[in-house]
């Protein structure tokens, strides 16, 4: 196949195929096809991603109720399996706002779906789809999230699911879910590129039904993200975020937001001047979507070798691509990749104003800040940051991150020759700092990098 321009326009006709209005387009050469009388996850012609498009498009005032399904205007169905998801805080960050300097920073916290990221808007339409079309067995590659959702929202729905992992490239959180809500777990000896490879090859087989993002019903749950931030954001400042940073692996969510804001300028809702610039996040490790858009490649190119701490965004060969490329550069937006330290460094910030994500999800703030000193983003603007999942997904990381628990006797006098011995040691430094601030005398600063030293052996005497 001779790669083509993905073609995003949202056209005024209605094709024959189309059922209630809803009807399946490829991207890459506009065919198009029902979108529940056979299952297919890709173009029969070209192989090129398929979208899910409508006869009509909602404007805000259409919508009522709360969660996804509020957004059922925008969806195929009235309801889906739900536990519910969406409806998830968009959290000021004073301190963080102040610090990286900009003129409003929000973070919109998916780890508070329920099964703790925001693959939950997926599934509930998609294990819907599941339903209508009448499969039984659910299948799915993953770092983890899309594994946890599937096995829960496939057992809400009485499915049996299948889903392939990395071998031991997933947190703990997420197996553990997985596992208990019955999902089989086949943890593959290869990374999540080629775990999606063989499922592809068994949903091609009719073995399984797909629900990666590849599945396009699953993108248009993840669409209610970007409607909830833009009806909750507008709610609070009056206007509509200028960014919205996001991380990014196999570029569903970016896809999903770029219809999201396709749809409600067509619409009528926003205007093209309104939509956001959508902002990709990469680890340096698995940073292809990066690559592409600095090199300004079509798609992008495959990483055979791809290493992270950020483990749900360890990915090579990001499917979407072709669908969130051209978003990104029609928003105005770019892509940037950051370091396992400055993930690490986020994620610390981000539990510091008391909310707690997974170390992929603090890419999303990592990027921000480096955007940031490097100019490209402005002190003026107004930022959305998405946290796309919990910090218990990964309690492994959260641990190597934060404090390190100090063994102590136990009776209180221990515990308070403890806290004191902590208290005196960080008033010394206090003191030598503020003594050094006043002169600029060796000696004090000696002092103060010996506490410090002395503090950091104390406090991560576990590392
Ligand atoms: N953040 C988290 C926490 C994720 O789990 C994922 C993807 C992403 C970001 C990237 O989102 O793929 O839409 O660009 N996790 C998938 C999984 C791949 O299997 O759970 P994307």
């Amino acid at each position: 196949m001779i790669p083509t321009m993905a073609d995003l326009e949202l056209t005024d006709d209605v094709p024959a195929a189309a059922d209630d209005g809803v009807w399946l387009a490829c991207i890459e050469c506009g065919e198009t096809f029902a979108p529940f009388d056979a299952i297919r996850y890709t173009c029969d012609d070209c192989d090129g991603l398929l979208e899910v498009r409508y006869a009509d498009l909602p404007t805000f005032d259409e919508f009522e109720g709360s969660g996804v399904w509020r957004y059922n205007a925008a969806l195929p169905f009235e309801e889906g399996v739900t536990l519910p998801e969406g409806d998830t805080p968009l959290h000021e960050m004073p301190r963080l706002e102040d610090d990286i300097g900009v003129d409003s920073l929000r973070v919109k916290h998916e780890g508070m779906n329920p099964t703790g990221s925001f693959k939950d808007r997926g599934m509930t339409v998609g294990v819907r789809v599941a339903q209508e079309v009448g499969v039984d067995r659910l299948a799915c590659a993953s770092t983890g999230n899309t594994s946890a959702a599937l096995a829960a929202y496939g057992a809400r729905g009485g499915m049996e699911t299948l889903v392939l992992l990395p071998a031991g490239k997933v947190a703990a959180g997420k197996i553990a879910q997985a596992s208990l809500h019955r999902a089989r777990i086949l943890e593959v000896d290869g990374n999540f590129d080629q775990c999606l490879d063989i499922v592809q090859d068994l949903a091609q087989r009719g073995e399984a039904y797909l629900l990666n993002s590849l599945n396009p019903f699953r993108l248009e749950g993840q669409k209610t993200i970007g409607l909830e931030i833009m009806e909750e954001f507008y709610a609070d400042h009056g206007e509509y975020p200028d960014r919205i940073v996001l991380p990014v692996g196999n570029a569903g969510n970016t896809a999903a937001l770029y219809k999201c804001f396709r749809e409600l300028v067509k619409a009528g809702a926003i205007t093209e001047e309104q939509v956001p610039k959508l902002t990709g996040v990469q680890a340096e490790g698995a940073a292809p979507m990066v690559e592409a858009i600095e090199e300004g490649y079509e798609d992008t190119r495959r990483w055979e070798d791809v290493e992270t701490r950020a483990t749900a965004i360890r990915i090579g060969n990001p499917v979407n691509a072709p669908k969130a490329l051209p978003g990104i550069r029609a928003t105005g937006g770019t892509a940037v990749a950051v370091s396992d330290e400055e993930i690490t460094e986020a994620q610390r910030d981000i539990a510091g104003e008391g909310v707690g994500v997974e170390p992929a999800s603090a890419a999303s703030v990592a990027g921000l800040r480096k955007l940031r000193n490097e100019g490209v983003v402005d002190s003026d603007e107004s930022v959305v940051c998405l946290t796309t999942g919990h910090l218990l997904k990964d309690p492994d990381a959260a641990a190597e991150a934060g404090n390190a628990p100090e063994p102590v006797e136990n009776s209180t006098e221990a515990v308070l020759e403890l806290i004191e011995e902590r208290s005196s040691v960080a008033e010394t430094v206090r003191r030598q700092a503020s003594k050094a601030a006043d002169s600029p005398l060796v000696p004090g600063l000696v002092a103060g990098g010996l506490g410090l030293a002395y503090l950091y052996r104390k406090f991560r005497s576990k590392q």
